[in-house]
């Protein structure tokens, strides 16, 4: 049997565009997680509804992968500019993504109040060493190559905008300061923000699963670009030939 490639989207506008391109569609709920479970020319493929956020897409890949045994992992959907030089529609391949929700912040008393520009320490929470309490790295997991090939092969079938390689970062938090972003940016690497890819990377990554992260970028504060929900059905469409490109290749 061939094992089956899982598609994720955080939102139904991320998701369920792709779940009404399958056919022979069984749909299954695992506690709060939905899966629409089917064929797309001819291809096992699975899209999985992870909901928002770190929590719920970590529970969301860890059920996948047991659950399904996937050949790969692509989380997809919307995400936030940290680069002025990306419009609105203009998708980025995760060719890594990181945790920007993990620091430990300096010392400060009682009235001292707070400043997140000065937490310098991002918070590694998959230590290479498990008895360091306070491990301190900035730690990006890349994709896999043969995914991030396979989109580069059909970035020319998008039309709606860019397609460029960067750094995709994630936390439960939308930023919406302006020096936090560029802090994000210096430090991190980032190109866009969202609230899922480097949870399911630090899962995928612990059982082996190939990954890949992509997004495309609908508002981007930094350019004025306001929110647009129709660029979760253009990324839907691209993440699906990015699929067919990659499983054909694999299968020749
Ligand atoms: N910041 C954080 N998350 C964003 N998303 C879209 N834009 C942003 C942004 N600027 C995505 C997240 C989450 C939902 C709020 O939309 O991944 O699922």
């Amino acid at each position: 049997m061939q094992q089956p490639l899982i598609i994720q989207g955080a939102l139904p506008v991320e998701c369920e565009y792709l779940a009404r391109q399958l056919t022979h569609v069984e749909k299954e709920t695992v506690g709060g997680w939905v899966f629409w479970k089917g064929l797309y020319q001819g291809f096992p493929i699975i899209i999985s509804k992870t909901r928002m956020g770190m929590t719920n897409s970590a529970a969301a890949t860890a059920i996948a992968i047991l659950k399904y045994q996937p050949c790969a992992i692509i989380n997809q959907g919307t995400s936030g500019g940290h680069d002025p030089e990306l419009n609105v529609f203009d998708i980025v391949l995760g060719k890594a993504v990181c945790n920007i929700g993990a620091f430990k912040t300096p010392r400060r008393a009682l009235g001292e109040g707070s400043d997140s520009l000065t937490w310098m320490e991002a918070f590694d929470v998959l230590p290479e060493d498990e008895t360091d309490p306070e491990p301190i790295a900035i730690r990006h997991f890349q994709a896999d190559e043969g995914l991030l090939n396979a989109a580069q092969q059909v970035k020319s079938t998008y039309t709606q905008g860019k397609v460029v390689e960067g750094i995709i970062g994630s936390a439960d938090v939308w930023n919406n300061e302006l020096d936090r972003i560029a802090f994000f940016r210096e430090t991190y690497g980032t190109v866009t923000e969202e609230m899922e890819g480097a949870s399911v990377a630090q899962v995928a990554t612990q059982f082996a699963v190939p990954f890949l992260a992509l997004r495309v970028v609908s508002n981007n504060l930094t350019n004025q670009q306001g929110y647009d929900a129709a660029t979760g059905k253009a990324c839907q469409d691209f993440v699906l030939n990015v699929v067919i490109e990659y499983l054909q290749a694999r299968s020749s």
